[in-house]
């Protein structure tokens, strides 16, 4: 994934990654009617109290005792379960949360002032994501938008996730149209650009990159009210890209690091999808979880929460061929079958095997692979 669209001659179609493009438009909060106008009314676009509208100086004009209407922002349930949902979903990422915390801060207090005509320059919402695969970095995104969309600073919160081959053209003409559709397509939610570095390369003078990048450089700084974009990669590439290109960082407030987890935060990743997904590790699947985890962490394109998800898929499989087998031989299978993972499910890895391993995506596994 970190070669997409790298070294590739422009006159040959490079293939978009599967999965990028995807948009995943965020639910709607359960409301009644009139919730909209409720949310703007009262949120990030909400205008100064009438009664303050037409002051000059409202710095000064205003009696500093006047009290705002502190409790009802703080005490917004949708922002605070948007809050909770990113600390219940995701295990560790103490930092990042605070971080999520921090700017939601911010985002109620502007809004308390706005509400004082206090104005001052709208906060800039843009993001860098650094980190290894795996980390998070898409599904912080894609809680983040739900977050703003909360706070009423984006009309919609959905996440358009792209790479470098969603943006930029192959011949003359085509980028532009392609990065503005795309842009479009983005308004009023996050705009994810995975492995943004790959999007334009200094080195290559022809590369219709440069173009994605000026446009995106004009809507970050002009359309800032109703786009968030959120660049994320690895942290040694996004900063050369930064370097390499000037306006870029000054107009992204907020930068934020996914460290690679620990292993026992694998493993709580590991439960907590396990359970989501309505499964249990016996006891002893557990053990075998936690050496397998151990093992493949050494291993090459290891990648995080990723490659949790990835064996977790697995061993679902291997459960349930061996099930099926038992079954086929006239064994009755009851519910605590259909729902424990079993040590002998997750041994069966070839990642036990010893020598190289060469990736999760092998013999057997392609339709996992896929998924991933
Ligand atoms: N802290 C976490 N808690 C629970 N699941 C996680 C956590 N971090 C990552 N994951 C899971 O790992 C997988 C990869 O995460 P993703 O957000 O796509 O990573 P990245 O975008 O950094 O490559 C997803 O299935 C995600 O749900
Ligand atoms: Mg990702």
């Amino acid at each position: 994934m970190s070669d997409v669209g790298r070294e590739v001659p422009p006159a040959v179609a490079t293939k978009g990654l599967g999965w990028s493009g995807r948009e995943t438009p965020v639910e709607p909060p359960p409301a009644g009617p009139g919730m909209r106008e409720d949310v703007s009314r009262r949120f990030g676009r909400a205008e100064a109290d009438p009664r303050f509208r037409d002051l000059a100086d409202p710095l000064r004009e205003i009696p500093d005792d006047l009290e705002v209407d502190a409790g009802a922002a703080v005490g917004d349930p949708r922002v605070e379960e948007a809050l909770e949902a990113l600390d219940r979903d995701l295990v560790a990422l103490r930092e990042v949360k605070g971080r999520i915390r921090e700017i939601a801060s911010l985002l109620v207090v502007d809004r308390l002032r706005r509400g004082l005509n206090l104005e001052a320059d709208p906060p800039t919402l843009h993001m860098c994501f650094t980190g290894n695969p795996g980390t998070g970095k898409t599904t912080v995104a894609r809680r983040m938008g739900e977050i703003l969309y909360a706070l009423g600073y984006v009309r919609k919160g959905h996440l358009v996730a792209v790479s470098r081959d969603d943006l930029v053209g192959q011949y003359v003409g085509h980028t532009a149209p392609k990065t503005r559709e795309v842009i479009r397509r983005a308004m009023g939610g996050v705009l994810f650009i995975d492995e943004a570095y790959h999007i334009y390369r200094v080195d290559n003078e022809r590369d219709y990159g440069q173009e994605t990048v000026e446009i995106l450089l004009e809507v970050m700084e002009n359309q800032r009210s109703d786009l968030v974009v959120i660049m994320a990669g690895y942290e040694e590439q996004m900063d050369r890209f930064f370097s390499d290109v000037p306006g870029l960082s000054s107009r992204i407030a907020h930068h934020i690091d996914f460290p690679d987890y620990r292993l026992e935060e694998l493993m709580d990743i590991a439960r907590l999808m396990v359970e989501r997904e309505r499964y249990r590790f016996s006891a002893e699947a557990e053990r075998a979880f936690e050496e397998y985890l151990r093992e493949r962490m050494r291993q090459p394109r290891f990648a995080n929460g990723r490659s949790v998800r990835n064996a977790i898929d697995r061993a679902r499989m291997r459960q349930a061929v061996r099930l099926y087998d038992a079954a086929r031989r006239g064994r009755r299978l009851t519910k605590r079958d259909l729902v424990t993972i079993e040590a002998e499910d997750i041994l069966a890895s070839r990642v036990f095997e010893g020598g190289a391993y060469h990736g999760e995506g092998g013999r057997g596994d392609r339709a996992v692979a896929a998924r991933a």
